[in-house]
């Protein structure tokens, strides 16, 4: 284990080395300081376990010190060395957040004493800050990868709106992830002890659409043999995930408007309406707004889903999260498949990149999947996978390569195009004969192979590339 580490801040430099070396003796890492300026820099520094101060420093006040300590580090726990008499002091101290005091003079034992209740109480507070952060990952996002740019950029925004209650609607491509981020921003929510309750709405008949939302009751039609409750009851103090909200049919949309504008629902076969507190995330793989225009989807419920709307963006536009993707991915398929397979293949990872993935997430996720299960070696080779298509790897050329490979197919598009007239195919290109001539160089373009070419534009040619060399 690594030392704990102890700032020392003593303006009297023969107690600091004294103090310090009695500190090292007990096994502890020293940093002493003369002025609690300096202190504060080392804190900056480093992150210490524990700072002894002397209450009065030259010039300085150790109170004061210990409270910019506390600013730049509040869970710091800083012991006050008092000299006999100035113990009201020290209690003024221990109010502003000091851990404790000692007495001068004072013995090893007391001092050891101090310092390990001093450090338990700080591990315990560590140990508590590090399960929260675990627990909160358990049930957030220890499972969601998101590394690229693009999906950063969208966890601010969920950050942002998380914790109020307004209604967002998630939209995306198949398989971006869309459920995955409801259940994030539920989880980080305030209302995440209550219930997720989803609801897949192109899966749901008309006829029963009613009864399931919002319930019914005894008798209230001839199947209706008991009362039941409705999923909007069911995610009262928790969220309603209205899962592909563009598939209701409009007779539906009129009455799910109804239920999200009053946050008010009434059972089938009753009179009452009773309120309801849920949130409401909906999602949608459709353009809703075309679905408005076409009028296939109402404008007004549109308008009520859409308070906070989020873009999923899908996965060929942040390829940075492909290869911690399919690594999360093969960790949870080993484990279902019992196999003994560590990772990819760089041209495996590679394939994997270049895939242009039109079924996102999901896709990948089954791609790997069925690697693992195929796969003989402890790697993952490009054999299991997809292939990719000529035109994807040629998307991810390098841009200086892709621009070289269309520069020399456009130069003898060019050429072809103009039988190889040197003269208007540059100014075609908008370029010098000079510059242009040069250019077929590079690309090993020689006009003379250029079919049609005139007699007196070779030698011309001729005559610019000694006017090039010279
Ligand atoms: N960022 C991510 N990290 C880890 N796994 C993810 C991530 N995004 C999606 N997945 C996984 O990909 C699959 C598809 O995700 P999800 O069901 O949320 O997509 P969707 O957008 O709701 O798809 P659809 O439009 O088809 O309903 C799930 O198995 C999910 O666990
Ligand atoms: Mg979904």
């Amino acid at each position: 284990m690594e030392h704990e580490h102890i700032l020392v801040i003593d303006d009297d430099e023969g107690l600091l080395q004294l103090l310090k070396m009695r500190l090292s003796a007990m096994g502890f890492a020293v940093t002493p300081c003369t002025t609690g300026k300096a202190a504060l820099a080392e804190a900056k520094k480093t992150m210490f376990n524990l700072a002894i101060t002397d209450l009065r420093l030259n010039g300085e006040n150790g109170l004061e010190v210990t409270e910019e300590l506390l600013r730049l580090r509040p869970d710091l726990p800083v012991i006050i060395l008092t000299a006999h008499g100035s113990i009201p002091n020290a209690v003024e101290a221990m109010q502003r957040g000091a851990f404790g005091y000692l007495t001068k003079p004072f013995d090893d034992k007391e001092l050891k004493e101090t310092i390990e209740k001093a450090l338990s109480q700080q591990r315990m507070t560590l140990e508590i800050q590090r399960l929260k952060s675990l627990v909160k990952e358990l049930y957030g996002l220890e499972n969601v990868v998101a590394r690229s740019p693009a999906m950063q950029q969208l966890f601010q925004q969920v950050a942002q709106v998380a914790d109020s209650d307004a209604t967002i609607l998630l939209f995306g491509e198949t398989g971006t992830g869309k459920e995955v981020m409801a259940r994030v921003i539920h989880t980080n929510s305030r209302r995440s002890k209550g219930p997720f309750v989803a609801l897949n709405c192109a899966a749901i008949q008309e006829t029963l659409f009613e009864s399931e939302l919002f319930g019914h009751v005894r008798g209230a039609f001839t199947s209706a043999h008991g009362p039941k409750k409705g999923l909007f009851q069911s995610a009262n103090g928790g969220t309603l995930f209205l899962d592909e909200v563009g598939e209701m049919p409009l007779s539906m949309q009129v009455k799910l408007l109804r239920a999200v504008q009053e946050r008010e629902v009434r059972e089938v076969g009753s009179e009452l309406s009773t309120k309801v507190d849920v949130r409401i995330i909906a999602a949608t793989n459709k353009d809703l707004g075309e679905a408005v225009k076409n009028g296939s989807f109402r404008n007004d419920l549109y308008y009520r889903l859409s308070v906070v709307p989020l873009h999923i963006p899908p996965l060929r536009e942040r390829r940075d999260d492909i290869p911690l993707l399919a690594q999360h991915f093969l960790k949870m398929s080993v484990k279902r498949a019992n196999k003994d397979v560590r990772g990819f293949t760089p041209a495996a990872l590679h394939r994997l990149v270049i895939n242009p993935w039109a079924g996102n997430v999901r896709e990948l996720e089954n791609a790997i999947e069925k690697a693992v299960v195929l796969s003989r070696q402890d790697m993952i080779t490009p054999d299991l996978l997809p292939s990719v298509s000529a035109s994807a790897e040629s998307q991810l050329k390098p841009l200086t390569e892709a621009k070289e490979e269309f520069e020399r197919a456009y130069l003898k598009n060019l050429l072809q195009l103009t039988g190889g007239n040197i003269s208007r195919a540059a100014q075609f290109a908008g370029r010098y004969r000079a510059d242009f001539y040069k250019m077929l160089r590079k690309y090993g373009l020689h006009p003379s192979t250029t079919k049609g070419m005139a007699e007196e534009e070779i030698e011309e040619l001729e005559g610019d590339q000694k006017l090039i060399k010279s």
